[in-house]
């Protein structure tokens, strides 16, 4: 963070409860510096009682931009004033912007986060050529459902252990998201060209989706949200079989590109390596 903040300084920050293992801060101060910003970004974790108490109080100017985070993303959005398409879709925001009028907009970088990280690690890659399978249908997979419905995915089949909780999802999108439980699994991957881990198996190195990935065509692409392990089972199993893969890191330091911009104006220096930084912050360098 830059040592030398005036009083005209740009303020910006994550929320989440708890805050302190966000890599967020590190990112975007890393960018900060390297333009020689007047601006900082700040960790808060208010109480989870009192979100909607500390947003509002952040009206008409205290910050210029927020990130939220776990477990706020739904409060976010229901706490501002107006949201982006993305935001409604997904049901969720990971970023509030507080106007100088005192109205708070609610945005999802998440989505164009998920759609950078594919393109930049599977180039070629369309999302609108093969059905598309979603592993989960909590508040991850509703966000991966809702940016590849708008970047032009044919169909979306949504995959859950509780099929309930799938049939609820699939009904808030409409024809082209398909509900299913874990048995159709086999069949839907045989003809699947992107398969996406949005649950929370896997995270702290566990086997991760019990899906037979050779199944999938050689074409198919398989990306898992969870980035902590790295390289998660499901990563390693899809290497194995030879498919390609993207992983969830990379998503969450693309989905930090839009949101630097929209707080501080202006697109972050490329030459600040943020992938070494993040994988330090994670023990993998
Ligand atoms: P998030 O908001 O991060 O998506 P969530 O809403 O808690 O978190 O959703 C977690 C997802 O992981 C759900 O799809 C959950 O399946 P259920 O809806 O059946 O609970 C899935 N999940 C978690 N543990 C699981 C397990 N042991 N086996 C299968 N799915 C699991």
């Amino acid at each position: 963070m830059s040592n030398s903040l005036t009083g005209a300084a740009i303020v910006g920050g994550v929320c989440g409860q708890p805050i302190k293992h966000s890599m967020s801060p590190v990112i975007h101060n890393a960018w900060i510096a390297a333009a020689g910003l007047d601006a900082a970004y700040v960790p808060f974790a208010p109480a989870a009682d009192r979100f909607e108490t500390f947003i509002d109080g952040l009206r008409g100017g205290a910050v210029r931009g927020l990130n939220v985070t776990i477990p706020f993303k739904e409060r976010a959005l229901a706490a501002a004033d107006t949201a982006s398409d993305l935001a409604r879709m997904a049901g969720a925001a990971n970023l509030l912007l507080f106007g100088d009028d005192g109205r708070i907009h609610a945005d999802n970088t998440d989505g164009p986060g998920l759609l950078g990280a594919i393109a930049v690690q599977t180039p070629g890659f369309d999302v609108t050529a093969a059905p598309l399978v979603i592993l989960g249908a909590g508040g991850a997979a509703r966000g991966a459902v809702a940016a590849l419905l708008l970047a032009g995915a044919p169909e979306v089949s949504v995959v859950n252990r509780t099929v309930a909780r799938a049939r609820d999802l699939a009904d808030a999108f409409g024809e082209k998201v398909l509900a299913h439980g874990e048995d159709s699994l086999p069949d839907l991957l045989r003809r699947a060209g992107l398969v996406i881990n949005a649950t929370s198996l896997g995270l702290g190195g566990d086997a991760g989706p019990a899906a037979d990935l050779t199944l999938t065509p050689e074409s198919a692409v398989v990306m898992d949200m969870v980035y902590k392990p790295l390289r998660t089972e499901f990563l390693r199993r899809a290497q194995a079989a030879g498919r390609r893969t993207v992983d969830g890191l990379e998503m969450l330091l693309r989905q930090a590109i839009p949101t630097f911009e929209a707080i501080y104006g202006q697109a972050p220096s490329s030459a600040v390596d943020v992938r070494s930084l993040a994988l330090k912050l994670l023990g993998e360098a």
